[in-house]
């Protein structure tokens, strides 16, 4: 049995803001910017945009194209994602920035709106990870469940809402955007030749660095108190060095573990698609893996780092592009807030 992506989709806000906009209304400059990140712009979504918004959007890109929707008229995607939404089993949603805390959970709200009556829905909280956990859940779950076929994988953030626009260490790097991935439970091998789909996975946490990047307020550890005013709305705090170097570590030791327990080696694999947080942070795990960096893909210049979506995103440009061949091995692999890490082995 193997689990096999079937359909890609990303949703991105019109609103571009560069770096040279930033520089602007902070202490900052876009060549300070591009030079310790990679950044050149965000996409910054509107006062009325919700996480489950760009969720949806991004599902209905993806369950399309499984439906062999190939572009054109809006009205006629949405009826193809429509379609495709009532053979959906799960859907699961990664975030940081759900609609509302607690309850309902987003991947419910985007249940709804989908029409998928049949999907049960939960959402992941692991950071910048979060896909990579909720592909590896779907996943799960679907073995789990002889009749569940299908899931919906999403990776949806608007940590523009999440930020501190006055701390110039956070603001700049983050980015409004949502992925999806359509998984589908065939009859393909997961192991041997032609083999297809999910056959590696690598997942960790080092909870000792949670603190490292936190976002302190609206929790039961620190709820707001009635009649509190609110300085700052509850946004990301983050020690940017002590973050640096996990993710480098983490980084690098996710693709050997990959490597080593597939028996492969780097040159089997395709492409790297990484967390797209930081090109410095890439550079820095290539040169200790000793691979080159034409090996990984880097799209952070034009969406900076949008967390959970960022590898949905990046996916779903590859693929569109015609960059992913049938039979591909592609690694993924993601570090964040918590801070958790994990990677998977993909064969496309
Ligand atoms: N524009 C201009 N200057 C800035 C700046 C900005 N946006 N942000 C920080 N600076 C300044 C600092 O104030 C400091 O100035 P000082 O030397 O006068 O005190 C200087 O730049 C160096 O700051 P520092 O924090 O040491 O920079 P750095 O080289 O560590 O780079 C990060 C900062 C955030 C880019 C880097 O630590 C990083 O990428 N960390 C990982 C973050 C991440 O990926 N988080 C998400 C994980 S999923």
């Amino acid at each position: 049995m193997a689990m096999e992506i079937r359909g890609t989709g990303k949703a991105v806000p019109v609103r571009r803001v560069s770096n040279d906009d930033l520089a602007g209304k902070i202490d900052t400059s876009d060549e300070w910017i591009r030079s310790h990140t990679g950044i050149g712009a965000r996409h910054i979504a509107g006062e009325g945009t919700a996480c489950s918004d760009l969720a949806l959007e991004a599902a209905r890109e993806a369950l399309a194209m499984t439906a062999g929707w190939e572009g054109g008229d809006r009205e006629n995607r949405d009826l193809a994602a429509a379609e495709a939404a009532k053979s959906l089993d799960l859907i699961v949603l990664a975030t940081a920035g759900p609609d509302v805390y607690g309850c309902p959970s987003t991947a419910c709200l985007v249940q709804d709106r989908l029409g998928a009556r049949q999907a049960a829905a939960m959402d992941i909280t692991a950071g910048c990870t979060g896909f990579v956990y909720g592909r590896e859940t779907a996943a799960g779950l679907l073995l789990a469940g002889k009749t569940r076929k299908r899931a919906l994988v999403i990776g949806s953030e608007l940590l523009s809402k999440l930020t501190n626009w006055d701390d110039r260490g956070t603001c700049v790097l983050f980015g409004d955007g949502a992925g999806a991935v359509v998984l589908e439970k065939t009859g393909a091998p997961s192991e041997g030749p032609g083999r297809r789909g999910l056959v590696g996975s690598v997942l960790g946490a080092d909870g000792s660095g949670a603190d490292h990047l936190v976002i302190r307020r609206g929790g039961t550890r620190n709820p707001f108190k009635a009649g509190e005013t609110v300085g700052i709305p509850p946004h990301i705090e983050m020690n940017g060095q002590a973050v640096y170097n996990f993710a480098v570590k983490a980084f690098a030791d996710t693709c050997r573990r990959l490597l080593a327990e597939d028996g492969i080696g780097v040159d089997d694999v395709a492409l790297i698609v990484p967390h797209q947080a930081n090109a410095r942070i890439v550079q820095a795990a290539a040169k200790r893996l000793g691979i080159p960096e034409e090996k990984f893909f880097l799209n952070i210049g034009e969406y900076a780092n949008t967390s959970a979506a960022s590898i949905p995103i990046a996916l779903d440009e590859l693929n569109r592009a015609g960059r992913l061949k049938q039979g591909d091995l592609v690694m993924t692999v993601a570090f964040g807030g918590g801070l958790p890490f994990g990677g998977n082995l993909i064969v496309w």
